[in-house]
């Protein structure tokens, strides 16, 4: 498997094969870093970081994996580059692509990440855009592996805003690996119809499927896995939270939710989460609309049932295999 100088865009330029190939050099890089031993397989080189939009695990998974490969790291906010504002992405790509061996980039619009690739002549990976988080489903998946030991057949249900980045990912991302994919929200926040199509067509050739339904019951009936996001994301107005709530509450994850699933199932989560009143959002939440938890119950959260840590931890080592990967003739 050859991944050098390949850029991670989008899971739809990926095979499963490769997909495969990342999943099983995350787990190897993971073993690795629990032994400590070390692998600065790319010392001497060097990557940067730019994000328009905030970041906890995306950011320090990428700082981390770069020095832990023995790489230099540079990040770059908004406020600390010309980027957007006095030099176009074309412009920006081409000097960065002169200094770096590889740009991560978050942001918004997918099609910024997509001109970075084109103009950098380095790799360039997606950090989350508001269409897709493809380094997000390498770690959804290699988590969802670690517990059933498997990835086809498995039955996958998102629940809430089923239209977001992660759940368009993991729609992909499903179909990719032969797995069942349930979109459970209301039919306004479905996935857009030309990506159902594309993840329909994808999944049909691997053994999965893709459903779009708007009953609960239906949605969670025998799932592996509870998956949910936040209502609202970033870049989105403050002024939809109302409306978001009115729809998605009915798809918020609780016990009863589990109740309906699989024996074993599981909750995920990409985090950050609104699960109590722990967070300045979470508490303006509750003093405007009186919610104390907004798209899972904080008893779910907590539970035995719920691996969003070991998600989180993922995403290290399954950057670091997307970045090893495409900068290394292995
Ligand atoms: N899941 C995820 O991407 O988290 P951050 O926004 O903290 O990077
Ligand atoms: N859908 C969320 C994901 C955060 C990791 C957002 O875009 O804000």
């Amino acid at each position: 498997m050859n991944l050098y100088g390949r850029s991670f865009l989008t899971l739809l330029d990926y095979t499963p094969e490769e997909i495969r190939y990342l999943l099983d050099l995350a787990r190897r890089l993971k073993r690795e870093k629990h032994l400590r031993i070390g692998h600065r397989h790319l010392m001497g080189r060097n990557i940067v970081l730019l994000f328009e939009k905030t970041s906890t695990r995306t950011r320090c998974a990428f700082e981390v994996a770069g020095r832990d490969l023995g790489m230099g790291v540079t990040f770059l906010d908004p406020a600390s580059s010309q980027m957007g504002r006095k030099e176009s992405i074309e412009d920006t790509a081409r000097v960065l692509g002169r200094m770096y061996d590889g740009i991560e980039y978050r942001g918004f619009s997918q099609n910024t990440v997509e001109v970075l690739a084109k103009y950098a002549g380095v790799p360039v990976w997606n950090g989350l855009t508001d269409q897709f988080h493809p380094t997000q489903m390498l770690a959804d998946l290699l988590t969802i592996d670690e517990r059933f030991h498997r990835l086809e057949g498995i039955k996958l249900t998102f629940m809430g805003d089923a239209c977001n980045n992660v759940a368009n990912s993991l729609m992909v991302a499903c179909a990719k690996m032969g797995m069942h994919f349930t979109a459970c929200a209301p039919a306004s926040r479905f996935p857009a119809q030309s990506l159902v199509q594309t993840a329909r067509e994808i999944a049909e050739k691997n053994g999965g499927s893709v459903t779009l339904t708007s009953d609960v019951s239906e949605g969670t009936r025998d799932a592996d896995v509870l998956y949910t996001d936040i209502w609202v994301s970033m870049g989105e107005p403050e002024s939809v939270w109302k409306e978001r709530i009115d729809l998605l509450s009915p798809y918020q994850v609780n016990q009863a939710a589990f109740a309906n699933a699989a024996d074993e199932a599981i909750f995920m989560h990409c985090l950050p989460s609104y699960h109590d009143l722990k967070t300045e959002v979470g508490m303006q939440i509750y003093q405007k609309f009186g919610l104390t938890e907004m798209e899972v119950t904080d008893e779910v959260f907590e539970s035995a049932r719920s691996v969003v840590f070991d998600e989180a931890e993922n995403r290290l080592h399954t950057i670091k295999a997307v970045i090893l990967a495409t900068l290394s003739k292995q």
